[in-house]
């Protein structure tokens, strides 16, 4: 049996494999990260993969031996579902380990939007900054406001957990429901959805538009949920007050007039990147791996 890895795991996955399956061959790049590209799928039974691996229907037709893919994520708007099931591959994801430190990472963006975090650093280290002025990066106080949640699963709960802690009144939905009435009434949308054909630019023009003057949109959902255009059109304008982004449409590629924009907040696609969390995505990873190879049903499973 043979099990390809994209990326080298904080995990010994190959030691794990070999535990059970002592025969099994366990290709892990040795360092850093391997596109699909550049790996030979044919005699694969399993592979673990990324978020930035794509895998569609070609993919899956150099793989034929293929029995599950475990994408090391959450989402996975990377993969080919029907293609991966009508070829009989199994899928699995990663919820649950990183519910918390993604969380942790929307209320961190909120904050750095919401208080101006992004342009303070930048005026110190730039040796610009004058002393303190009473009028200097006003931003808005979260205590009192309210933060309107869209996609309330695992990670939008705990993201309106912590909010209500902050002491902001939190209005969610589900990214299946209308949303609309959530852009108008909040101060600060968080997204939390899936990428899907249904949520791809749920963020537009019209809905920005709809958002409260001196509002501020954090996401750490995926890129593609927003149009980001029509973000930078809302920052530049002064409807937006701020945006906190963790994700984007192109990954790394980041929207030039986001990059440009003083009021967004734009961190590297950070949500998850806490020891904790990465260290059980990657077991995850290798217990669903294992569960296919040795003939059990893994935890998990995205295909239907
Ligand atoms: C996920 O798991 O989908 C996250 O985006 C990774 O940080």
């Amino acid at each position: 049996m043979r099990v390809v890895a994209t990326a080298n795991l904080p995990i010994d996955l190959a030691a794990q494999v070999r535990a059970v399956l002592p025969a099994a061959r366990v290709e892990v790049p040795v360092a850093g990260w391997t596109g699909l590209a550049a790996l030979d799928l044919t005699a694969a039974d399993a592979l673990v993969c990324l978020l930035l691996d794509r895998i569609d229907a070609a993919v899956l037709a150099r793989a034929p031996r293929l029995r599950v893919i475990a994408n090391c994520a959450v989402g996975v708007d990377n993969i080919d579902l029907p293609a991966a099931a009508a070829a009989g591959v199994i899928v699995t994801n990663t919820p649950d380990v990183l519910t918390e430190a993604t969380a942790e990472f929307a209320i961190a963006l909120l904050f750095a939007a919401a208080r101006r975090l992004g342009e303070g650093e930048r005026l110190v280290r730039a040796g610009a900054w004058p002393g303190w002025r009473l009028d200097q990066l006003l931003g808005m106080q979260l205590a009192g406001k309210t933060l309107g949640v869209i996609g309330f699963g695992r990670i939008g709960q705990a993201v309106a957990r912590r909010a209500g802690a902050l002491g902001m009144r939190v209005i969610a939905v589900g990214s299946h429901e209308p949303v609309d009435p959530i852009f108008a009434a909040a101060d600060a949308i968080s997204l939390h959805c899936p990428l899907t054909p249904a949520t791809r630019h749920l963020v537009d023009a019209r809905r920005l538009a709809l958002m409260r003057p001196g509002g501020i949109l954090i996401n750490t959902a995926r890129g593609g949920c927003v149009d980001e255009a029509a973000l930078a059109d809302a920052l530049a304008s002064g409807h937006l007050a701020g945006a906190g982004l963790d994700v984007y449409a192109h990954e790394p590629a980041i929207h030039p007039r986001l990059l440009a924009s003083p009021r967004a907040v734009l961190a590297p696609h950070l949500g998850s990147a806490t020891t904790e969390a990465r260290t059980q995505m990657a077991q995850l990873c290798a217990d669903a791996v294992i569960a296919v190879l040795t003939g059990r049903r893994p935890a998990n499973v995205v295909t239907r």
